[in-house]
């Protein structure tokens, strides 16, 4: 089933040509995020990811209910700006909705939380297997 949606999201991304992640416009894609940093809210951005995103990204954000992981480089270590973005417009023609209607603030409290799982074991493990040896 893991190497069906693998392949699966693979395709989609081939089809598409570009990344979502490669479409926000610049200005959009330069914000920062206010929050940065703050565990007040990582920890509210985690509840409101589990309300309105784990359906599909799955309960702790590993991906494939209907949609991919978010605990990858490309989106953990993808400026603020640009996941604040994604969020607000949604991916429509793959499926995911504009999230337009929260107020800003919960779309940073977020992206705090995604920009939090960039200390996951499972991106060290991946980091670890690219280290120069010393
Ligand atoms: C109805 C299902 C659904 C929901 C709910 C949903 N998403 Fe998505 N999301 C998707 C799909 C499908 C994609 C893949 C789009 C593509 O292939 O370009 C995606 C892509 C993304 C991406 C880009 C990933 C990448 O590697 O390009 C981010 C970031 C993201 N979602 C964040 C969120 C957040 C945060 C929420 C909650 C506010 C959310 N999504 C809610 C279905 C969903």
């Amino acid at each position: 089933m893991r190497a069906f949606c693998l392949i699966a999201f693979a395709s989609l991304s081939l089809l598409s040509g570009q990344g979502i992640l490669d479409r926000a416009p610049a200005n959009k894609a330069a914000r920062q995020n206010p929050y940065a940093g703050s565990g007040k809210a990582q920890r509210a951005g985690e509840k409101l990811f589990r309300r309105y995103c784990a359906s599909c990204h799955g309960e702790s954000a590993a991906g494939c209910n209907h949609a991919p992981s978010l605990r990858i480089p490309a989106v953990v270590q993808a400026p603020p700006g640009v996941l604040e973005w994604v969020i607000e417009n949604g991916v429509l023609e793959a499926g995911m909705p504009s999230w337009s209607k929260l107020p800003p603030q919960q779309r940073w409290q977020i992206v705090t939380y995604l920009k939090s799982l960039a200390g996951d074991s499972e991106l060290k493990r991946l980091r670890g297997s690219f280290r120069d040896p010393e």
